[in-house]
């Protein structure tokens, strides 16, 4: 490799290539004719080495920890900003003038409602129903309602779809809810901020007043505009895979819902607070926890650790462990799953195994603990996930539909299988 070329040698041909550079330095080799020329493919299991697409969206540098959206440090839009300004952000590219924040707020508020029809849709669901399951539908439900504009390639559909989806998505969140505890639905109120409206659609009943607690909405909102973008991760690179088919939106949202909801991804929150309850009706004493999640020959790893980009701590966690400090104390005072969650992080961090391998919390690791403090059910945490990383979700879609280097997405494999055989008849096998 010298400068931008590089020539790969393989079974007797040279491919000559050279490297794509990103804004921030990132090179990649561009091997996109490889196959083509030299009959070779690649082989990179989930993807660690592989760059599917050029964005410009969010940078994130794993070694310092370091996560911007549109160029813009996490801890100042955390700082300064409020999540529908993010939304913004992250969806369009710069940070709004009150006019254009205005009139996107106003979009979204005009849009919160669902068709009447839907709420019998909720109906349809055991009670016990996990309410990932019952969004990722309601999702893809939502474009049945929504057929005459959903044109992928229309950019007023594409719009419209926006402020539909930023709309409904927590209105959907909220009567999931209240379909598991049996509770009327509480419809949106106008008046009241994005996240306001969500926790008062999650926690008013029609026979009380309600009043939305201003700290508790902050802390909320904070944490959607923690979790906005990720650039490519599973979720993410799902919706931006199945909308490569030309999927219409809502069905690509519903997809990384759905892949969102898994353990390994935004299920761990969930999994995370599930574990610290099992520790603290255990016997056993935190050693034995981390000790299990180092024996290989124990499934049980420890949830909210660990990250495929960040090999230090995870910034979002720094801040979200903070916000954990002041929300706990305020609504609930001593937690003793709050107290456990340090000393796990403080065993873990001075365990070899956990250095050794660059293991630090991740984002899910105490936003579980702040979720559980405002009084929501264990599994509404990934839900909550799903609400502030639909910006992100909504920018990567947009992004990959209007980029003239979309192809649909369609990885190839190495054949591992029998080779051709004579087909046995039934009675001779
Ligand atoms: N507990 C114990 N060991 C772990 C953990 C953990 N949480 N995470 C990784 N390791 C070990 C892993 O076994 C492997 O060890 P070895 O090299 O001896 O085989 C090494 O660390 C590297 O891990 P990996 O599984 O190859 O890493 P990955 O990039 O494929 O997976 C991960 C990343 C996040 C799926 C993984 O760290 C994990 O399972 N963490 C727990 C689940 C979790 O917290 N997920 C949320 C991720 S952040 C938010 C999001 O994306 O939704």
């Amino acid at each position: 490799m010298t400068g931008d070329h590089v020539r790969i040698d393989v079974g007797g041909t040279s491919y000559d290539t050279s490297v794509v550079t990103g804004t921030e330095g990132e090179q990649g080799i561009d091997i996109r004719d490889l196959r083509s020329e030299t009959g070779y493919i690649t082989y990179d299991p989930a993807f660690p080495n592989t760059g599917a697409v050029r964005s410009e969206i969010t940078y994130i540098d794993g070694e310092q920890g370091i996560l911007r959206y549109r160029g813009y440090p996490i801890e100042d839009l955390c700082a300064h900003s409020s999540f529908v300004e993010v939304a913004y952000l992250v969806i369009y590219g710069e940070l709004p003038t009150r006019a254009e924040l205005d009139a996107f707020a106003t979009h979204i508020t005009r849009h919160t409602l669902l068709r009447e029809d839907m709420r019998r849709f909720f109906d349809a669901f055991p009670t016990d129903a996990h309410p990932m399951a019952i969004l990722a539908s309601a999702v893809c439900g939502l474009s049945t309602f929504y057929q005459d504009h959903y044109n992928p390639h229309d950019p007023q559909d594409v719009e419209v779809s926006t402020f539909r989806l930023m709309a409904k998505l927590p209105t959907v969140a909220a009567f999931s809810y209240k379909t598991s505890v049996g509770q009327p639905y509480i419809y949106p109120l106008n008046h009241l901020d994005y996240t306001e409206n969500f926790l008062h659609m999650m926690f008013a009943v029609p026979s009380e007043p309600y009043e939305v607690d201003p700290d508790v909405a902050k802390a909320l909102d904070q944490l959607f505009i923690l979790h906005a973008d990720h650039e490519q991760n599973c979720s993410t690179s799902t919706v931006r895979m199945s909308g490569s088919s030309h999927l219409n939106i809502f069905g690509s949202i519903s997809a990384g819902i759905t892949a969102l909801w898994g353990p390994l991804h935004g299920g761990a929150n969930q999994e995370v607070v599930e574990t610290l309850l099992r520790i603290q009706q255990s016997e056993d004493d935190l050693q034995t926890f981390v000790q299990r999640a180092k024996d290989k020959h124990d499934p049980f790893r420890l949830p909210g650790f660990g990250h495929r980009v960040y090999k230090n701590y995870d910034p979002r966690a720094a801040l979200i462990k903070d916000a954990a400090h002041k929300v706990i104390d305020k609504l609930v005072g001593d937690d003793p799953l709050f107290d456990i969650a340090r000393r796990l992080e403080e065993i873990a961090l001075a365990d070899d195994y956990f250095v050794e391998r660059r293991l630090y919390p991740n984002v899910d690791f105490y936003s579980g603990l702040i979720y559980r403090a405002m009084g929501l059910p264990l599994n509404m945490f990934p839900v909550l996930f799903a609400i502030g990383r639909l910006p992100g979700w909504i920018a990567h879609w947009r992004e990959m539909i209007s980029d003239p280097e979309t192809r649909i997405n369609r990885p190839r494999q190495i054949y591992t299988g029998a080779t051709q055989r004579d087909y046995v008849p039934i009675d001779q096998r």
